[in-house]
């Protein structure tokens, strides 16, 4: 466990090309720590991607400005409406009044709903639709598994970069920069219990279905694999493989690799 104060905001990292993480992290009770990351697209047409937690406004707010001129900021891919990807939207937007908010039908409609964002302010996507952003082509993806309907993910072809929003996120230990300073065990465990507390009907869905979407993810050959919840990863069929051995079998529980040998143990 951790004994660094939570949540804290780390501090703001580049990844590839214009990309940086702003890295937060929030305790989760009784089971470790959980990244609540925002991403920036520095460059020509700054854009951020989600916004962080309101608990982290005041240091979400400042590394952004120690990066660009906020009111340089013309985008804000926003992948869905909860409150740890929505926390900041309006300061942000109050700051940045050259900005439109990325979003869909659904998340228009939610942000509507909630109060937040501004209706004129909007750059709609439909669905599959690509965006141009200073001279790269983000391509929308549905991520394998998501806890609101309306979440867009994306794949940058510049740099390589996908965006998962809520997928493959992992209650870890403690804080870590990257996944390799997880130990294996630790991610897979972490990933599989943050996966069946955010996204429960996982464990129902088919697994040639499940299986198909990971393997169409796999094959984008991403780079840089950024969760809202896990630190920067660069190999995503390490992700990948661990939601595959785990779900996807057709019970109501998330099943790990282990029990499944315990069960075959068994019948054997
Ligand atoms: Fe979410
Ligand atoms: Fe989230």
């Amino acid at each position: 466990m951790t004994t660094e104060p939570l949540p804290a905001l780390h501090a703001t990292r580049r990844i590839a090309g214009d990309w940086h993480v702003l890295p937060g992290w929030l305790p989760v009770p009784d089971l470790g720590v959980i990244s609540v990351n925002a991403f920036l697209l520095a460059g020509e047409e700054p854009m951020l991607v989600d916004t962080g937690v309101a608990a982290l406004s005041d240091a979400v707010l400042a590394n952004l400005e120690a990066r660009i001129d906020l009111t340089d900021l013309r985008w804000i891919w926003l992948s869905h409406t909860d409150a740890d990807h929505i926390g900041n939207l309006d300061r942000v937007l109050a700051r940045a009044p050259n900005a439109r908010v990325i979003t869909n039908f659904l998340g228009a409609a939610k942000m509507g709903l909630l109060g937040a964002g501004d209706p004129e302010r909007l750059r709609l996507l439909d669905p599959g639709e690509a965006i141009e952003i200073a001279g790269r082509r983000l391509h929308q993806i549905k991520p394998p598994y998501y806890d609101a309907p309306e979440t867009m993910g994306f794949f940058d072809e510049t740099d390589r970069v996908l965006f998962a929003a809520d997928a493959f996120g992992a209650v870890l230990p403690n804080p870590v920069e990257t996944i390799d300073d997880v130990r294996p065990e630790a991610l897979r465990e972490g990933l599989v219990a943050w996966s069946s507390i955010d996204a429960p009907w996982l464990a129902l869905i088919d697994r040639g279905t499940l299986g198909r979407m990971l393997r169409a993810l796999d094959d984008l050959e991403p780079a840089h694999v950024f969760s809202g919840h896990l630190p920067v990863a660069d190999r995503l069929d390490t992700l990948t493989r661990i939601i595959r051995d785990s779900y996807g079998r057709g019970t109501t529980d998330a099943v790990t690799p282990d029990t499944i040998t315990e069960v075959e143990a068994v019948l054997a």
